[in-house]
């Protein structure tokens, strides 16, 4: 089977291997690569693909530009998708489309890129996970201004990428079926735990308390598996990064 990996920053490689590891054929396709996903011809370039798997990603909290960014993705790859007959795999995010976090405007473009995938009329299979390992440090890169980096206060349950990336394969190969799955790590801790024991950090964490209604919804558990939620993969202290 061949299936397309369109983004995937942290995620491409994990996805690429799980693809192959499972005797599927991947054809990665970002700007790297020279694909555009909100300016070139996507039909063009899925065409032939079983599966896309869809990974873009633009760190912004503004949910003007994330629902820009990832809503332009969606309805591309989703487009192409459903006039190909290939399977659209979307990656999200457990709890991004709870209302009390709508506040985030990245959580907002990730709950409106999920409202437009459903509406392109692709075969369509949503894997939301919980926050990667890696999210700790990609979190102190994008939130870095000069010499301190804020970690915002979230409880999560963060989860392996190469176990999400396991998941992600299966649902592209068509090994799993489901319109929505949720997946998680087994233990409940938080953003600023998990940096703190970070290697190198590349700058100071501080603490960034989130006020009002979305802090309550981060520092509360909204963004916490629901009991629906596969639980998979080893714990963050098991893994070195
Ligand atoms: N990080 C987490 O903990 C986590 C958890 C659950 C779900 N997710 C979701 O998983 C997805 C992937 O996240 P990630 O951290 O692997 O990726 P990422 O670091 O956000 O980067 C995504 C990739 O998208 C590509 N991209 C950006 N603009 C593009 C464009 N216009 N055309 C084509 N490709 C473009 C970039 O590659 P080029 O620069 O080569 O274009 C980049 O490598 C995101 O949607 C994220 O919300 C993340």
């Amino acid at each position: 089977m061949r299936v397309a990996v369109v983004g995937g920053g942290a995620s491409g490689a994990a996805i690429a291997r799980a693809v192959e590891e499972r005797g599927g054929e991947v054809r990665m396709l970002s700007r790297r690569t020279g694909f555009d996903v909100l300016r070139d011809d996507a039909r063009a370039a899925l065409a032939g693909m079983d599966a896309v798997v869809e990974a873009t990603g633009l760190f912004t909290t503004s949910a003007r530009r994330a629902t820009r960014f990832f809503t332009g993705s969606t309805r591309a790859v989703g487009g192409a998708a459903r006039t190909s007959g290939a399977r659209h795999v979307l990656l999200s995010i457990v709890g991004c489309a709870l209302p009390e976090v709508q506040g985030y405007g990245y959580f907002a473009g990730k709950a409106a890129q999920e409202r437009a995938a459903r509406a392109t009329g692709a075969e369509l299979a949503i894997v939301r996970s919980t926050q990667w390992f890696e999210f700790a440090r990609q979190n102190l890169d994008r939130m870095r201004f000069g010499p301190v980096a804020l970690v915002p206060g979230m409880r999560i349950q963060p989860v392996s990428l190469d176990a999400v990336a396991e998941v992600v394969a299966d649902a592209a190969l068509g090994a799993r079926q489901g319109p929505v799955v949720e997946v998680a790590g087994p233990e409940v801790t938080t953003l600023w735990e998990m940096t703190r024991v970070l290697g190198r950090p590349g700058a100071m964490p501080v603490p960034l308390p989130i006020p009002g209604r979305l802090g309550r919804a981060f520092g509360g558990g909204a963004l916490l598996p629901g009991p629906g939620a596969e639980i998979i993969g080893p714990r963050f202290a098991e893994v070195p990064l």
